[in-house]
C-alpha cells in the first residue's frame, strides 16, 4: 500500500475507533535552538537544546502580556496558515563509543511532507455535543519534566519503535511503547509522542510551573485519545487534546560496531538523560483569531479542514529562523550542547 493511503486509512480508523476526528498536521523545523521562553524567558542561551516549530515571532522572551504572536509572525511553518502557536521539545543525540555525540536527524511522518520538525494533533471531544474550548491569546502549558530520572505521567512521552513502514498499533503509549528508550534497533526510527490534557481551569493562561492550570480528565488513560473522562471541578472547562509526534530518523546509527559493547542503549536527550525519562513538551498558543475554535466547531479531520487557510508543504517549510545561539550543534560533540550533567 502507499504510504500516503496508509496513512490516511490510519487517521480513519483511529476516527472510526474512536468515533472522533483529529486534526493531524505537519510543522516543518523552524529552528533547533538553545532558547525556551516558557521555562527560561529572555535566558540566551538556556540549558539546554530544544527543536522548535510554528510561527516566525519564536525568541526567547516572548512576554506574555505582549507578544502577539499572530501579528508578529510573518510566516508559520504548519500546514495551517493561521496557526503561529510555537510547539517544541528536546533533541535526541547518538553517543559514540568514544563518548562524542552527533543529533539525530528529524523526518516527517508517513504521508506527510516537512522538513523534520513535528507532527501536530489537536483532537476535539469523543461526541458531537461536547463543545471543546480553543485557548485563548496568552496561553501556554507545558508537560514533562527536564530532570525526569524515573518514569513518569505515562502521558508527557513515550517512544515508539517504528516498523520500516506502516505503523504497528493505533494506540500511542500502549504496550510495546515505553516511556525508556528502546534497547534494540529501530529500522524505521525512534517516534517520539507528547500527549498534553484536556482540562482547563478556566482561569489561568498560565502557571508558575506551567503545568497546575490545566490536568488530565478524571479516569482518562495514557492511551485515551481526544477528551475523554470527566473533567474535574477544579478544572472544568474541556480543551482539545493537543498532541505531538517526533519522528527520530536513527537508522544511520543501526549498526552493532557503532553501540555500546555492554548492552546499553546509545541515545540521549539533550537534557543529558540517557534513559529516556526527560523529554518534555512545550506549547505557546498562536492561532489567529477564532481560527482554532472554528476548526474545533467544524470537527476538522487530518490534515485539510474546510474552514481553515492552509499553506503548501514547500511554503511551510520555507518558514525558518536563524539560531540565537552560535554553538556547534551538528558533526561529532565532545559535549551535548550547554554541557548538561549526563544522568
Ligand atoms: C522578541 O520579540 C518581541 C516582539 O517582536 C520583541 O519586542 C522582543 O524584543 C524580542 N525579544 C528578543 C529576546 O529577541
Ligand atoms: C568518535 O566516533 C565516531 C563514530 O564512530 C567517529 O566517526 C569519530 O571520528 C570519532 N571521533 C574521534 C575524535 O575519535
Ligand atoms: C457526529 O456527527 C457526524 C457528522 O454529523 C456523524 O457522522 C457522526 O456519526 C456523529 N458521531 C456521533 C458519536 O454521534
Amino acid at each position: 500500500m502507499h504510504w500516503r493511503t496508509l496513512a490516511l486509512v490510519l487517521v480513519e480508523h483511529a476516527s472510526a475507533q474512536t468515533m472522533m476526528p483529529m486534526m493531524r498536521f505537519s510543522c516543518s523545523q523552524l529552528v533547533v535552538d538553545r532558547i525556551d521562553p516558557l521555562v527560561n524567558p529572555g535566558i540566551v542561551p538556556s540549558p539546554h537544546l530544544h527543536q522548535i516549530v510554528g510561527g516566525n515571532s519564536f525568541n526567547a522572551s516572548m512576554d506574555p502580556a505582549t507578544h502577539d504572536l499572530p501579528l508578529t509572525s510573518t510566516c508559520t511553518s504548519c500546514t495551517f496558515s493561521e496557526d503561529f502557536s510555537n510547539y517544541w521539545t528536546a533533541v535526541m543525540f547518538f553517543r559514540a563509543r568514544n563518548g562524542t555525540y552527533m543529533r539525530v536527524p528529524q523526518i516527517a511522518e508517513e504521508g506527510l511532507r516537512a522538513n523534520g520538525g513535528i507532527t501536530v494533533y489537536y483532537i476535539p471531544s469523543a461526541d458531537n455535543e461536547t463543545k471543546v474550548t480553543a485557548f485563548k491569546p496568552g496561553f501556554r502549558m507545558l508537560i514533562g519534566d527536564a530532570g525526569g530520572k524515573s518514569p513518569g505521567e505515562a502521558r508527557k512521552v513515550c517512544h515508539r519503535c517504528m516498523p520500516a513502514s506502516g505503523d504497528n498499533s493505533n494506540l500511542n503509549c500502549a504496550a510495546p511503547d515505553a516511556q525508556s528508550f528502546p534497547m534494540g534497533f529501530c529500522v524505521g526510527g525512534i517516534r517520539t509522542v507528547i500527549t498534553f490534557p484536556t482540562c482547563w481551569d478556566g482561569k489561568n493562561l498560565d502557571s508558575p510551573d506551567h503545568k497546575s492550570h490545566v490536568t488530565y480528565a478524571t479516569g482518562s488513560k495514557a492511551t485515551d485519545v481526544g477528551p475523554t473522562g470527566k473533567c474535574p471541578e477544579s478544572h472544568p472547562v474541556v480543551i482539545p487534546q493537543v498532541m505531538y509526534e517526533v519522528l527520530w530518523d536513527t537508522r544511520a546509527f543501526n549498526n552493532k560496531d557503532l553501540w555500546p559493547e555492554d548492552g546499553s542503549q546509545p541515545f540521549v536527550w539533550s537534557t543529558g538523560d540517557e534513559n529516556g525519562y526527560s523529554n518534555h513538551g512545550d506549547y505557546v498558543f498562536g492561532w489567529k483569531e477564532d481560527s482554532l475554535q472554528r476548526a474545533m466547531n467544524a470537527r476538522c479531520n487530518g490534515d485539510t479542514c474546510d474552514v481553515l487557510k492552509t499553506q503548501s508543504s514547500e511554503e511551510a517549510m520555507k518558514c525558518m529562523l536563524p539560531r540565537t545561539v552560535n554553538e556547534d550543534i551538528d558533526g561529532w560533540l565532545t559535549t551535548l550542547p550547554g554541557s548538561p550533567i549526563v544522568f
